[in-house]
């Protein structure tokens, strides 16, 4: 009987210990993959969109951004119109709590960004807002995902720039593949930490993939003297348009489809990648995107000279 006490003792001991430690113990910081393209009409969104439910599936918490200033891309695929977007929380209207859209599968998503180039006018009062704001959110969060416009402009520089990971999506199309090469040129030119990985998107098989990834990274590594990683292939998948159709990510609406098991492929291969020793999670990235678009200070030890007009 005395015995059986203890037992519990020891349980409820344990038990409280292991409360404590996840109470007390410095969270760990939320990590950023911003998805991206050098060419548009590749599949960032709908990837950036299944690969949040992905993660979300596997009981992250997750939380899209819409950074694409043109296009309201998840917006649209959702079927979703959202009232407010980040340019209020700018300009002091709203917290970034109250623009938080509720997506499915407990996916939260930060409507399309536009006036993040107003950040970079923002007062010292405004902006510490911000960030004690987004120190907040980053305890509620495993994963921010970045869904960015196509190109190079200074806009989505800043989120290639300042993100830990970054996937940079192409289809086996020259085009596609030529404006890749130009990014990651940029990147090159701008001292990038970030790891950088290739999808390739809408192949035929995988041994097209496969091809088309060996391709870039040769031209890649030869004349940029960069080597770049492969995060993975997506096959060109009529379930993709028909769960648009439907105002659904592809992932949810057919999760079984050959996409959709890819897309799940490679959410764990990334779920496996070793954080850097020095994450800095969803605050450090904000900074960096504010002081990279006010052009002072250093995007991560590089020099940052970027102005948009030049790249
Ligand atoms: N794997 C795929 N298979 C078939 N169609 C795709 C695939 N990925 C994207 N698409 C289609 O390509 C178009 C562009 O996709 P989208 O995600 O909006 O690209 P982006 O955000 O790069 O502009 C959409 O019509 C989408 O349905
Ligand atoms: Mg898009």
């Amino acid at each position: 009987m005395n015995d059986q006490a203890e037992k519990l003792r020891l349980l409820a001991k344990s038990l409280q210990e292991k409360i404590h430690k996840q109470i007390f113990s410095p969270p760990t910081p939320c990590r950023v993959i911003t998805v991206t393209s050098g060419k548009g009409g590749v599949g960032k969104t709908n990837l950036a969109l299944a690969l949040s439910l992905a993660f979300a599936m596997q009981k992250y918490r997750v939380i899209l951004m819409d950074a694409d200033m043109g296009l309201a891309n998840v917006d649209v695929i959702l079927g979703i119109v959202p009232k407010h977007n980040l340019s209020h929380v700018i300009r002091g209207e709203k917290t970034i709590r109250d623009i938080i859209h509720e997506g499915p599968g407990g996916l939260k998503i930060i409507p399309s960004a536009s006036g993040v180039e107003e950040l970079a006018n923002l007062d010292a009062t405004l902006l510490t807002k911000l960030l004690d704001e987004i120190a907040v959110l980053e305890r509620s969060f495993d994963y921010l995902i970045i869904d960015t416009g196509a190109g190079i402009s200074r806009q989505v520089m800043a989120f290639i720039l300042a993100a830990e990971d970054i996937l940079l999506v192409t289809t086996p199309d020259p085009t596609a593949l030529a404006d890749a090469y130009g990014l990651i040129k940029v990147f090159k030119k701008h001292h990038g930490k970030g790891r950088l990985r290739l999808i390739v998107n809408m192949v035929r098989s995988e041994q097209e993939g496969r091809e088309v990834a060996q391709r870039l990274a040769k031209v890649v590594s030869q004349f940029l003297k960069f080597e770049i990683d492969v995060a993975g292939y997506i096959p060109s998948d009529r379930a993709v348009e028909e769960a648009v159709r439907r105002n659904q990510s592809f992932i949810t609406a057919f999760p079984r489809a050959p996409a959709s098991l890819n897309v799940i492929k490679i959410a764990s291969s990334l779920g496996d990648f070793t954080p850097p020793e020095s994450p800095h999670g969803m605050q450090g990235f904000i900074k960096q995107i504010i002081s990279f678009l006010q052009g002072r200070g250093s995007v991560r030890e590089g020099r940052m000279d970027l102005d948009g007009r030049r790249a």
